[in-house]
C-alpha cells in the first residue's frame, strides 16, 4: 500500500509539518510543476539522502507563464506523477489549486521580484517568469518550511534566483542545486521536450554538444568570451535550432565575467519548433592540466 499522502489544503500541508517537526523528523522540499521524468526522480533521490521526510509539490504556476506561452497545453499527468512519487517513497504530495495558491488571483497577489538577476537571459524575453517563480518558491518554502530545498541545475538561473531570494529574505533553509539528467545523445530531460518532432528531436542534443564544445575552448584557454558567444550562436543556428542567447557568465551571480574569476557557466536558449530549449554547462578559467568540465560529458 502506498505511503504517500495527497494534500491539497496548505493548512494541512502545514499541520503535517508541525507533527513531523514535533516528532524531531527533517523534512526536505522537491517543488515540481509535475510530468515527472528521471530529473525531477533525482530531485526526489537526492531528498531522501538529506532528511527524514520528503514533501514533493506539484502546482503548475500560472504566474510564471508570460502572455501566450504554454500554460494551457503543459502536460499534466497527475496519475503517473502520484505513482512515480509513491514508488520513489515520497511522504507527502502537496497539489494545491490556484485559487489556493493566488485567492485573489495573481494579479492581486504579493510578488517577489529578485532585480537583476530576475531581467537578464531567460528573463529578457520572459519579463514575468522570474517573479512568477520567485513568489510560488517563496510561498511554498514558508509553508513548508522544509530544512532543505532542492533544485534541478537545468534551470541554472532559476536556481540562482532562488538563492538569491533565500539569502535577501532570511529564509532558513539549504538550497541545494542537483546535476542535470541527460537523455543517452546528451540532451537535458525536460517535460517540454515532448513538444518536439522526431526530426526536432534527433536536433536537439546540438545544444548540449555546442555548449561543451565552447566549455572545452575556455577551459583551454579561449578568454574572448563574446567569440566564444558568437560561435555558439552560429553553430546552434548551422545545427538547426534558433538561438535566443548562448552567454558565458560568472557561476555564482551570473554577472560578466571577471579576470580574476575562475567559475563560469555558459547558459544557452534555443528555439526548436514548440519547444524552448534551455541547458548550460560550468567549467573553470584556469583549471589545472586536465580538469573536467564541470557537469560536461
Ligand atoms: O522548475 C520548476 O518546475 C518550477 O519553476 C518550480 C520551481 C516548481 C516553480 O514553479
Amino acid at each position: 500500500m502506498s505511503g504517500l499522502e495527497i494534500v491539497r489544503d496548505p493548512q494541512v500541508l502545514r499541520a503535517r509539518r508541525a507533527r513531523w517537526r514535533a516528532a524531531g523528523e527533517s523534512c526536505a522540499l522537491v517543488p515540481t510543476m509535475g510530468n515527472l521524468h528521471a530529473g525531477h526522480l533525482a530531485l526526489v533521490r537526492a531528498a531522501r539522502e538529506r532528511a527524514g521526510r520528503v514533501i514533493a509539490t506539484l502546482f503548475v504556476n500560472p504566474g510564471q507563464f508570460g502572455e501566450g506561452e504554454d500554460f494551457d497545453a503543459y502536460p499534466r499527468t497527475f496519475e503517473e506523477d502520484r505513482r512515480k512519487l509513491s514508488d520513489c517513497g515520497v511522504d507527502l504530495l502537496f497539489c494545491p489549486t490556484v485559487a489556493d495558491v493566488y485567492p485573489d488571483g495573481w494579479d492581486g497577489h504579493t510578488r517577489v521580484t529578485v532585480p537583476g538577476l530576475s531581467g537578464i537571459l531567460c528573463g529578457a524575453t520572459r519579463p514575468i517568469h522570474f517573479t512568477g517563480v520567485a513568489t510560488v518558491v517563496t510561498k511554498l518554502l514558508n509553508l513548508a518550511a522544509p530544512e532543505v530545498a532542492l533544485f534541478g541545475e537545468k534551470d541554472y538561473q532559476q536556481l540562482t534566483v532562488i538563492r538569491r531570494l533565500v539569502r535577501d529574505l532570511w529564509i532558513p533553509v539549504e538550497i541545494v542545486g542537483v546535476p542535470t539528467v541527460r537523455e543517452s545523445d546528451g540532451l537535458a530531460m525536460s517535460s517540454r521536450n515532448r513538444y518536439l518532432t522526431a526530426d526536432e528531436r534527433a536536433r536537439a542534443p546540438a545544444l548540449y554538444r555546442v555548449l561543451c564544445a565552447q566549455a572545452a575552448a575556455l577551459a583551454g584557454g579561449v578568454r574572448d568570451f563574446a567569440a566564444v558567444s558568437a560561435a555558439g550562436m552560429a553553430d546552434l543556428a548551422a545545427a538547426g535550432l534558433e538561438p535566443e542567447y548562448f552567454e558565458v557568465r560568472r557561476a555564482d551571480d551570473l554577472e560578466l565575467p571577471q579576470p580574476a574569476d575562475s567559475h563560469v557557466v555558459i547558459l544557452a536558449a534555443a528555439r526548436l519548433g514548440r519547444a524552448r530549449l534551455i541547458d548550460n554547462v560550468r567549467t573553470r578559467l584556469n583549471p589545472d592540466p586536465g580538469s573536467p568540465i564541470i557537469g560536461g560529458p
